[in-house]
């Protein structure tokens, strides 16, 4: 493993079984790798399985197979004391900060709780690291916070709290699932910038979860695209919006500039709808809606070819197109 690397996960599966009705395959032989200090924004359609990579990351959920090893250590299957010590190490941040905030409890409370469990903090440390928090995510003067409610907060300073309370932990990786997407238009940038900023003063290393390219765009390095539950590309942000190789990543992208408000065109796929998790069937996930599929992609699941430096994509177009595709041209 390169000595820049954060976390790794290898053939990571995760399977959720329901009462008499057939097991959903969430998340499918994903090997995802996160170096220090890096952004990987993580987008796909409701469904994909992002927030379950996410949770299972940061070990919420445990995997059925595979392993995700964190500097080094296999975290996947570790209990009891182990499990709490990396909870230290490893956050998530909800997408909805009101519900991830206990309404009975304060904002000093939700800090100063992780930052005594956790850190080990005396009461006098954790009301003095309480105020620090409160002014790196920007809650200012503290004292105003300190003893409000989450309803007494806006969405903004609750989604702050949230990320303060991510920070108590003194974690190294943030897994931030959605951050911004049931904030106010007018509060994201200001979300995503105390995010950099975070970043950059704290060395720390995100798995951001997202519907929407733009934001990936601006606050990652990398994006990885999840389609099904398997990533169907990998590639540096810029590469990957400016050269998109799967069809699955073309089709968001063309999703992701139809204006709001407008009526929507019909995107250029098979059958639109969301992949059947219902059974491990073999295949790409994506070839029910492939306009490019062939017989192949119904039977092989593609493997993650590297294409470019920095750029994997998993699709038989690009690593062993057929002679003759079915009268269609590739994209
Ligand atoms: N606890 C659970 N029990 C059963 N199925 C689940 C559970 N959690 C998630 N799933 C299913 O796993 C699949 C992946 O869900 P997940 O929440 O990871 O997707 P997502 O990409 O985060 O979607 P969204 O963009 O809507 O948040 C979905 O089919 C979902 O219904
Ligand atoms: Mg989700």
């Amino acid at each position: 493993m390169d000595s820049d690397v954060l976390i790794q996960t290898e053939n990571l599966h995760v399977r959720f079984s329901r009462q008499k009705e057939p097991d959903i395959y969430a998340v499918r032989s994903l090997n995802l790798t996160l170096k220090e200090k890096e952004t990987l924004a993580l987008v796909g359609e409701s469904g994909s399985g992002k927030t379950t990579t996410g949770q299972t990351l940061v070990r919420l959920l445990r995997p059925n197979l595979g392993t995700i090893r964190f500097n080094g250590e296999d975290v996947s299957r570790i209990r009891g004391k182990s499990l709490a010590r990396y909870h230290s190490r490893a956050q998530l941040i909800f997408q909805d900060p009101f519900a991830s905030l206990n309404p009975f409890h304060t904002v000093s409370y939700h800090l100063q709780r992780p930052l005594r469990r956790l850190r080990k903090l005396s009461s006098k440390e954790a009301r003095e690291a309480c105020s620090e928090l409160l002014a790196q995510v920007g809650l200012t003067p503290h004292a105003t916070f300190e003893n409000k409610y989450p309803h007494e907060l806006s969405g903004g300073q609750r989604q702050r709290v949230a990320i303060a309370r991510s920070l108590a932990a003194n974690p190294l990786f943030i897994v931030a699932d959605e951050p911004i997407s049931m904030l106010d238009v007018s509060l994201r940038a200001g979300i995503l910038q105390l995010l950099e900023s975070l970043q950059a003063k704290q060395g720390l290393t995100y798995l951001y979860i997202t519907h929407d390219l733009a934001s990936a765009r601006y606050l990652s390095q990398r994006i990885a695209v999840l389609y099904g539950g398997s990533l169907a590309e990998i590639a540096t942000a810029e590469d990957l919006v400016q050269h998109p190789a799967h069809p699955y990543t073309q089709l968001l992208l063309q999703a992701s500039v139809q204006s709001p408000g407008k009526e929507a065109v019909p995107l250029p796929e098979k059958h639109p709808g969301a992949p059947d998790l219902s059974m491990n069937r073999p295949g790409c996930p994506f070839a029910p809606r492939c306009l490019y599929a062939w017989k192949k992609c119904e039977e092989e699941m593609p493997q993650l070819i590297p294409i470019a430096p920095h750029h994997k994509v998993a699709c038989f177009l690009t690593s062993s197109p057929p002679e003759k595709p079915n009268n269609v041209q590739g994209p």
